[in-house]
């Protein structure tokens, strides 16, 4: 039997069993194509990604030093508020003393914060309802019936661990990424 070979086109077109010449024609055509476009995708595809600079721009420092217990501090992240708070040893007790289950967004206060640090509450100062900021990060301000914090466009609750508890809103306060970067700074973002 005749041995299919591109040198031999008549022979490769009868053999069915075998990759006929046309066929490698287009594959090796489909395969410089797909190489092609690779080449010309990769460095558009490294242009969209986000440079360092870009990066470190959305990103927030926040020196925590300052903030004493009981106390928060108003910042912006991305253009939005950002409420940190530093909760008191009764605060803690109030939030742990939940069963987080039973609630709307459930979340315990130490997956609302970062381990060795529950004393440290980080959220976005924005209401899962609408949209509005809450009260209760600033002096003085109002912080609803669970001491957290308090919406007064529609009326939402949130407690000391920022977990939505009575009112429209449908979610906590939302915890953005951060990390500590020293004992005294987070790095939010
Ligand atoms: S926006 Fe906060 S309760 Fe509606």
């Amino acid at each position: 039997m005749a041995e299919a070979t591109i040198d031999n086109p008549a022979v490769a077109d009868s053999d069915e069993g075998g990759v006929r010449r046309r066929d490698f024609i287009e594959i090796a055509a489909v395969s410089f194509g797909g190489v092609g476009a690779l080449s010309v995708l990769y460095p558009l595809i490294s242009q969209m990604a986000p440079s360092k600079d870009v990066l470190a721009a959305s990103s927030t420092e926040v020196d925590v030093s300052a903030i004493e217990p009981g106390q928060a501090i108003k910042a912006v992240f991305r253009k939005q508020p950002l409420f940190v708070r530093r909760l008191t040893e009764r605060e803690i007790e109030e939030a742990n003393a939940v069963d987080a289950s039973t609630l709307r967004d459930p979340a315990t206060l130490a997956e609302m914060t970062k381990e060795g640090h529950t004393d440290m509450l980080v959220t976005m100062g924005v209401c899962t309802h609408l949209g509005c900021v809450p009260l209760g990060a600033g002096e003085g301000e109002i912080k609803g019936e669970f001491g957290g914090y308090f919406c007064p466009c529609h009326g939402s609750h949130y407690d000391t661990a920022a977990r939505i508890r009575k009112g429209p809103a449908p979610l906590n306060l939302e915890v953005p990424e951060y990390a500590f970067t020293s004992d005294t700074t987070i790095t939010v973002g």
